[in-house]
């Protein structure tokens, strides 16, 4: 019997592809530390957005949807994850607002290091985490098809 290959959602691992470039790239020039802060202030709404754009896709797109519908086992992992969107958003809603409103000083660039710091551990464990839920998924597939 030939078998199906597993549907890859090719949009969703492109995302977290993306955003995993875009926040070695704010890492960077945070690291380098000599970008202006309107700069910094910019690329951080502008991560904001696109995180925010990222999290309506998975919860009203198909990803943890159509990826889980055969597999209600995980749907309380999946549910686990998209609670935690919020959290993230209003990490980065202070993130910007820090660095619109602060004066450029030392006290500054490290205060927004931290806070980027800590968001982009929190949000890469999360990212991760999914990642390993679509495999468990696509793998539990696989087997039910054997
Ligand atoms: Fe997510
Ligand atoms: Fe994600």
């Amino acid at each position: 019997m030939t078998r199906r290959l597993p549907h890859i959602p090719v949009d969703i691992h492109d995302e977290h592809r993306h955003l995993r470039r875009l926040l070695g790239q704010i890492a960077a020039v945070l690291s380098a530390g000599q970008a202006p802060r309107a700069t910094m202030a910019s690329h951080f709404c502008d991560l904001r957005d696109q995180i925010a754009r990222h999290f309506d896709h998975e919860e009203d797109g198909g990803f943890f949807h159509a990826e889980l519908e055969e597999a209600p086992w995980l749907h309380e992992r999946a549910n686990t994850l998209l609670e935690q969107h919020p959290q993230f958003l209003a990490m980065l809603d202070d993130l910007c607002s820090v660095a619109q409103c602060g004066a450029d000083s030392r006290e500054w660039w490290d205060e927004i290091a931290t806070l980027f710091d800590s968001f982009m551990r929190q949000f890469s464990q999360h990212e991760e985490d999914e990642n390993t839920l679509m495999q468990d998924a696509l793998s539990r597939d696989v087997g039910a098809e054997d």
